[in-house]
Formats: structure tokens, sequence, C-alpha cells
């Protein structure tokens, strides 16, 4: 599995927002290939100095079920421990079971019950 660093300021496509965050480097992307072929990424946040968010997570549809997303998870750990990060934080539901137990296995656990909002259209 080979990381490849993102091209700076190539990140952004969507917004100066984004593109602010990337030039200040508080926005890691992740990408993981095998045999060339690009099979997952994430995304690493920083939210303040020591403090690194894990987003979006993701594991192309036929490379799943085969351990890579919490190859991928430990991966993140790593980077971010060694970018100085004390305390990793990640979004999702126990409905989103592969999510869900990847981070589980990895050690992280329920910090609060989860919050859904939601605003019915009808
Ligand atoms: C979430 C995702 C990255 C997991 O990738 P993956 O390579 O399939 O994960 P792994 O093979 O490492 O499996 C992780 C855990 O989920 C379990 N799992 C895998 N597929 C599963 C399925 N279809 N149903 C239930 N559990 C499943 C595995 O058994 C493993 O748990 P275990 O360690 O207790 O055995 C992948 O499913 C994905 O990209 N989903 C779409 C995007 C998404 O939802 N991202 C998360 C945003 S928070």
């Amino acid at each position: 599995m080979r990381r490849r660093p993102p091209p700076e300021g190539q990140a952004a496509a969507d917004g100066s927002a984004l593109e602010a965050r990337v030039a200040e480097r508080l926005c890691y992307s992740l990408a993981f290939y095998r045999e060339g072929e690009l099979v997952g990424r994430a995304q690493l946040h920083w939210h303040d100095g020591a403090t690194a968010d894990i987003v979006d997570l993701y594991v192309v549809p036929e490379w799943r079920g085969q351990g890579l997303g919490k190859a991928i998870v430990r991966q993140c750990v790593a980077v971010a421990r060694t970018l100085g990060a004390r305390l990793i934080t990640a979004h999702t539901s126990p409905h989103n079971r592969p999510a869900h137990r990847a981070f589980v296995a990895l050690g992280f656990r329920p910090r609060d019950e989860e919050q859904h909002l939601e605003l019915p259209l009808e």
C-alpha cells in the first residue's frame, strides 16, 4: 500500500474556505493504492492544535470486506500521531456497520449519544 501526498493546493475544488484549510495544512488527504489502482481514501482535518478528525473514509466497492477499511483507519491514526495529534475523532452511525466496526476495532469508542438532525419536507 502506498500513500501519495496530495498536490499542494489541488485538493480543493469547491470553495475558497477549503482551499484556505489546505494552504494552512489543516487538511490532509490520504490516498491508498494497490498495484497502481486507487482502492481507498480518507482525510485528516485539524480542529485545534492537538485534535485530528478522520473524514471521508472510503474503500472502492470491489475491495470492501477485506480489511482495507481498518488498514486505512490504522494508517490515519499513525499519520495523526506522527503529526502530533493527542486526540483523534470520527463521526459515523452504528447503523453503518462496516464503518462503525472499523473504528471500534482500532480502539475508537462512542463519546456520547449520536445526535441525528432532520427536516421533514412534507
Ligand atoms: C466503511 C468502509 C470504508 C469499510 O471498508 P472495508 O474495507 O469494507 O472495511 P473492513 O474490511 O476493514 O471491515 C471493517 C469492519 O466491518 C465489518 N464489515 C465489513 N463489511 C461489512 C458488511 N457488509 N456488513 C457488516 N459488517 C461488515 C468487518 O467484518 C470489520 O469488522 P470486524 O473487524 O469486527 O470484523 C467501506 O464500507 C466504505 O467505503 N463504505 C462507504 C463509505 C462510508 O460509509 N464511509 C464511512 C463514512 S464515516
